[in-house]
């Protein structure tokens, strides 16, 4: 009789779990607590989204476009619904919790900031059959989600990718179907990094061969190692878009960029589904795009593309101090967010040595090397950042000659946890995004999302003082070696979204044996979404 019981118990025990992984509810990142019921909310042609305040009207709308595959007519209205968004008494936009309430009759989410109503919509729209991710109108399907209670809320402020679009552009749209993804899955900073030495990306309306030249180049050699990697591995992803190139003057040129109002349309694109954009224009390194076109700039006349690395602006020239400042005043018009990242990585300060402005900077301010003369110019950016009511971000060589006391620095290179300890020993604060687990443009073998969604990205030792300087985690793609949409979304996904569940989820839920089995139900959402992410087995690189 006891062992018929302890049977039961088992089976009962394993039908609960079955249940839980395999039912309804495999929402990523995972929400702190789900407590699902039996029975469903059933979505109808007619049905009202109600929104409590007029500041939720936007995401009403998104959710209405999110609902388009049913094919079903909804209503918007200020007031309650079937469908209802309500922003709660003691607003608190830099609250992002939400609780998602589905009965059988109603739905509600509610948070305190429109941020919280849109991670509650994302967890909706997982609750939702994947079908919902079709472009168009999906027939015969019944539109339901299981009657649940969710109470969320993020451990990590700042859930970011950065894109490259200087080595390799990607469209408006192709930027869009990216943030559309990223709001699926709750990251809320796109860290957009629009200029490099291959090219730049953005207008400025005053310093115009910016765009009309530094946004298009000839084939160089990462082009060249794409189109032998489309040959040598049979992969079309590595065909370079045919609509990125021009004709001028016979030659064949690649390139692109946004206008102003494509960068404000992008802004409000995000905005709606709950992200924020950090431009960076990289300087004083990493701009060959812009010395090549405004050589006044740079410390010595005619840079050839040969000199590449060795061509940063002259910080011993006041008008070069002044071409960054009059770009990133442009900048500041089209990105309302606080933060806005000026690079300062990997600047190669050999002409800095030979450049007679350079050296007599460096006597005038009495700095005492060409490293000073990097952390100099960092800071009269940032000062330039601060009168504009930004804050400066830059990768991790700020730490090198002097940080400033508020600039917050994006760890990249190095041993875990060094530039992590002495940025918070400084009391500035750190976004973890090192090389070693965080560059989704490294190759990725099948070991590579468990090995990030275990990884010790977050480093010990750390003090009740140091840990509240961690901001959050990012994953860079750095795109020289990515030509194509269709290899952004093959490195991207699906190992973003162990990232995402690394930053949003708080530790001990998280499990990599949980996690794998609610990861399937989302890889089945990308194959409706026609994303062309990696498969788990696969030998392709
Ligand atoms: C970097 O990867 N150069 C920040
Ligand atoms: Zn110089």
């Amino acid at each position: 009789m006891r062992k018929k019981f302890e049977i039961l118990l088992i089976l009962f025990v394993l039908l609960c779990s079955i249940t839980k992984t395999f039912g309804h509810v495999n929402i990523v990142p995972l929400p702190q607590k789900v407590v699902e019921h039996s029975g469903n909310f059933t979505f109808k042609s007619g049905q009202c989204i109600g929104f409590s305040d007029v500041t939720l009207k936007d995401a009403a709308v998104y959710l209405k476009h999110i609902m388009i595959p049913t094919g079903y007519r909804f209503t918007l209205k200020k007031g309650s619904g079937d469908i209802n968004l309500i922003l709660l008494s003691k607003a608190d936009r830099q609250n992002e919790s939400y609780t998602l309430s589905v009965t059988n009759k109603k739905i509600y989410i509610k948070a305190k900031s429109y941020r919280g109503i849109v991670n509650g919509i994302s967890s909706l729209r997982q609750l939702l059959p994947e079908q919902i991710e079709a472009s168009t109108m999906v027939k015969n399907m019944k539109w339901t989600v299981p009657v649940v209670e969710i109470i969320d809320k993020p451990a990590y402020a700042w859930r970011g990718l950065m894109l490259d679009v200087s080595r390799h552009f990607y469209t408006k749209k192709e930027v869009e179907r990216f943030l559309d993804m990223m709001a699926l899955y709750k990251f809320n900073k796109f860290h957009w990094h629009l200029t490099d030495d291959q090219g730049w990306r953005v207008q400025i309306k005053r310093y115009p061969l910016l765009t009309e030249k530094g946004a298009w180049r000839k084939m160089i050699n990462i082009d060249q190692i794409c189109m032998n990697r489309e040959k040598t591995e049979n992969n079309p992803d590595f065909v370079i878009p045919k609509e990125n190139f021009k004709v001028v003057d016979g030659d064949s040129l690649y390139g692109g960029y946004y206008t102003q109002q494509d960068i404000r349309d992008v802004v409000k694109y995000a905005a709606i589904r709950g992200i924020d954009i950090i431009p960076e224009l990289d300087m004083p390194g990493h701009c060959f795009a812009a010395v090549a076109n405004y050589q006044y700039i740079t410390c010595f006349k005619t840079p050839s593309w040969g000199a590449l690395f060795s061509a940063p602006i002259c910080p011993g020239r006041d008008v070069a101090i002044d071409f960054c400042k009059n770009v990133y005043k442009e900048i500041f018009s089209m990105f309302p967010y606080g933060y806005v990242h000026l690079g300062a990585d990997e600047v190669d300060k050999t002409n800095w040595q030979k450049c007679p402005e350079c050296q007599a900077r460096i006597k005038a301010q009495g700095l005492k090397s060409e490293v000073e003369l990097h952390s100099w110019f960092v800071h009269q950016m940032e000062k330039f950042f601060n009168a504009n009511g930004k804050r400066l971000i830059g990768w991790d060589e700020i730490l090198e000659g002097g940080l400033s006391s508020t600039a917050t620095v994006d760890w990249w290179r190095g041993e875990i946890g060094d530039v992590v300890k002495k940025t918070t020993d400084h009391g500035n604060e750190v976004i973890l995004c090192p090389t070693t687990y965080c560059y989704f443009d490294y190759p990725q073998d099948n070991n590579t999302i468990e090995r990030l969604y275990r990884a010790p990205i977050v480093p010990e030792g750390l003090s009740d003082k140091q840990l509240p300087l961690i901001k959050g985690m990012q994953a860079n793609i750095w795109t020289e070696m990515i030509p194509s949409n269709a290899r952004l979304q093959f490195m991207a996904f699906p190992r973003a979204l162990a990232l995402a569940e690394r930053a949003w989820t708080s530790t001990n839920l998280q499990s990599w044996e949980d996690f794998s089995i609610r990861l399937q139900s989302q890889l089945k959402r990308m194959d409706v979404m026609k994303v062309k992410y990696r498969k788990l087995e696969t030998d392709i690189k």
